[in-house]
């Protein structure tokens, strides 16, 4: 097969806030999909930068009592360390505020316009009439008026959670110098995207197969609503780009944020001597192999569907080949909290030392090609990293490696053994995984064949040979078929923890693998070192330590306004509401409940239950209406967890019911069994139970 040419991106960080867990699922999704890519010999260039423009940014800097360009590069040197920290490994991590990315902005641009699809229209705004500015919705506060809360954001409100627009705001004022907006119009540049040659074009685009299902409905959707022309421009004071022969006039985020993913690119193409014009103009006959992939959260799937396309298509630019959208991350089931202390940044996690490759495998454990959310639940993370990557994977080469090292020089023999076709067989399937974007099932099976050569060795006892006279050759047999595995299993999970998989090459003596190595043995006589141990085991204390620095104090200093876009302002504004409710959590006691025989217990029917639907309840206040899937009968359960879980969010989880419960009649409907949740007395919420990945619908749990 010809080598496959791939321009991959992951959506740029605002340069004005820290990396948290939340932003790290995307990147370390990409960054698995591209080492992947890379071990299977494919060109891949992986660029990615920050989102350097923007009021939010030219107001931070002000307030730091610096200039943007100072603030921008303090935030490169930070987001740059934390991304290496966990091992997401750009080819390009550039900035949007480059002599690149301005040139390509006014290049696209200038072709927009002659091709007619620029406009220009008179916008009215809010003003700041003592700071002299027009104020982003963001940054202007007042009574919400529906609750008449004070101190809400322009566009929804914080406490009773309803959407409105500025103008709705009571007694508003801007956050920049507390006056009192007026209104003021002035112009705006729009490209106008409703035109037909856009819509003619987008209908094609969508439905060519760069998009997932899900996405591609959502689209359908936005074309069914029709598509509104979109505003580019900002006006001065504003740092960012001046849109050419429009003094005064700057372009907006979705002009030049997605254009740095091509100036990233032109940067690194001139250092690496690669065509840029090849990779990045439409191909002239049709398909020329060159592919361009976006990995982007949910939350900007219109700008990158079709925003972002339309742009690059009518500017003579290549439209993206696939556009991969993934979910939200919550933590222990709710989004991430700066007072519950989930609002855990990068460099926290770092700092304390935990091993950023535990993260990158419980994320690749969850992740699918869906946009569903993902959640790390900090019990499971625990539990999971030790038992699979401590308890199982390390656990091959540490019961195994020391006998050839201690009996045999070090040396190998050369050895063949069904389990070892089957490893070598199951590279394929991984590998279709893998491309797939199903991190959560490759996992799924190489810890199944990490089972399999652990039972290997149970069974073998290499302990127990080396102990018995006359079982040399046979002792020596079987640590090298384990070491075998090891190195197959380790090729595997290469993609997802490339310091192991590096360590480990270090330790087998061997070059980095590849993912062709797969068809491979290490060969009679081969020599490896002594084994030291690989990985540590997550402590909990480790987690409580996490979570207790990432704990906000009750009454924070005023935040700034939170960014505009991507998972940080759904994160943020919650924060926000939370700590105006928060009550000191207290720790519950643990329960002294009377004890119940095995038998007893036993007469509890516990079954795992995927939700299948998850609805609001017309009138109740605490409730959720969920539809069980049993693994073929389904059940309706009325469940009291409306307060801690947004439905949608719940659709496709598995949890744990008690199927035998006598059905009850409720004022909703009949409830027809229960599902497990946890909680404690007085806070901080509900937890839904989960069992462990690979448990089905049906199987009963005891
Ligand atoms: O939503 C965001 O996080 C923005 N900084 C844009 C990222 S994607 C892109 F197009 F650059
Ligand atoms: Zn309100």
């Amino acid at each position: 097969m010809p080598q496959k040419k791939i321009l991959v991106t992951s959506a740029l960080p605002y340069a004005n806030g820290a990396i948290h867990l939340g932003h790290l699922v995307e990147y370390i999704q990409t960054d698995i999909w591209v080492r992947f890519q890379k071990m299977r010999g494919e060109e891949v260039h992986y660029v990615c930068a920050d989102d350097t423009h923007g009021t939010p940014i030219m107001l931070r800097a002000e307030k730091e009592g610096l200039t943007p360009e100072q603030l921008i590069a303090r935030v490169y040197e930070e987001h740059t360390r934390d991304f290496a920290g966990f091992h997401v490994a750009f080819d390009n991590y550039y900035t949007t505020n480059s002599p690149e990315t301005q040139a390509l902005a006014n290049d696209i641009y200038l072709k927009l316009a002659a091709a007619g699809l620029v406009e220009v229209r008179s916008v009215e705004q809010f003003y700041d009439p003592v700071k002299e500015m027009f104020l982003p919705d963001r940054f202007i506060k007042g009574e919400c008026p529906k609750c008449g809360a004070k101190d809400q954001y322009g566009d929804s409100c914080e406490v009773c959670g309803s959407a409105y627009t500025p103008t709705d705001l009571i007694n508003p004022y801007s956050v920049v110098s507390g006056a009192k907006p007026v209104r003021r119009s002035s112009d705006h540049y729009f490209f106008r995207l409703s035109d037909t040659r856009c819509q003619e074009f987008l209908k094609r685009w969508t439905r060519s197969g760069t998009l997932q299902p899900e996405a591609a409905n959502k689209l359908d959707e936005w074309f069914h609503q029709g598509l509104a022309d979109w505003d580019i421009s900002r006006d001065a004071p504003y740092f960012g780009f001046e849109i050419p022969n429009a003094p005064g006039k700057y372009f907006y985020v979705w002009l030049d944020a997605p254009i740095g993913y091509l100036g990233s690119f032109k940067n690194l193409a001139a250092r690496k001597g690669l065509d840029f014009d090849a990779w990045t103009k439409a191909p002239v006959d049709g398909d020329d192999g060159i592919e361009m992939v976006h990995f982007i959260g949910k939350d900007i799937l219109y700008f990158h569907a079709l925003f972002w396309p339309a742009e690059l298509e009518m500017a003579g630019y290549r439209t993206p080949s696939k556009v991969f959208a993934h979910g939200f991350l919550t933590v222990n089931g709710e989004k991430m909290s700066k007072s519950r202390g989930t609002f855990i940044t990068a460099e926290s996690y770092l700092k304390l030392g935990l091993n950023p490759e535990w993260l990158r495998y419980y994320y690749a454990a969850k992740l699918g090609p869906t946009m569903e959310d993902i959640d790390l639940n900090l019990d499971d993370f625990v539990a999971r990293v030790n038992a699979d990557l401590v308890g199982k994977f390390v656990n091959i080469a540490s019961r195994t490696a020391g006998f050839v090292v201690k009996r045999f020089g070090g040396r190998l023999v050369g050895v063949d053994h069904p389990m070892l076709a089957e490893v070598r067989g199951a590279a394929t399937g991984i590998a279709a995984l893998y491309e797939e974007r199903e991190y959560g099932k490759a996992i799924r099976e190489i810890m199944r064949l990490t089972d399999l050569a652990n039972q290997y060795v149970d069974q073998q006892k290499p302990w127990d040979l080396a102990r018995q006279g006359g079982a040399e050759a046979r002792l020596h047999e079987v640590a090298s078929i384990a070491v075998n595995l090891f190195r197959l299993l380790a090729l595997y999970l290469k993609p997802v923890l490339p310091q192991l998989a590096a360590d480990v090459e270090g330790f087998l003596g061997v070059a980095p693998l590849a993912w062709s190595d797969a068809a491979r043995l290490l060969p009679e006589g081969h020599a490896i070192n002594t084994y030291r141990h690989l990985m540590t085991r997550v402590e909990p204390k480790q987690i409580e330590a996490l979570v207790a620095a990432n704990r906000e104090s009750l009454h924070p200093a005023p935040a700034a306004p939170a960014p505009a876009h991507s998972q940080q302002r759904h994160a943020e504004a919650k924060v926000h509401a939370e700590e105006k409710h928060a009550k000191p959590a207290a720790e519950a006691p643990a329960t002294q409940a009377p004890t119940i025989s095995i038998d007893e217990f036993g007469k509890i029917e516990l079954r795992v239950a995927r939700i299948a639907k998850a609805e609001h309840v017309e009138g109740a206040e605490k409730l959720l209406k969920l539809t069980l899937d049993l693994g073929g009968e389904t059940r309706t359960v009325f469940a009291g967890i409306k307060s801690a879980y947004d439905p949608a969010a719940l659709e496709g989880r598995l949890t744990v019911m008690v199927a035998n419960l006598a059905p009850r009649k409720m004022k909703f409907g009949l409830s027809e069994g229960m599902v497990l949740a946890a909680s404690g007395d007085q806070g901080p919420g509900i937890f839904l139970v989960a069992p462990d990945s690979g448990a089905q619908p049906g199987m009963r749990v005891k």
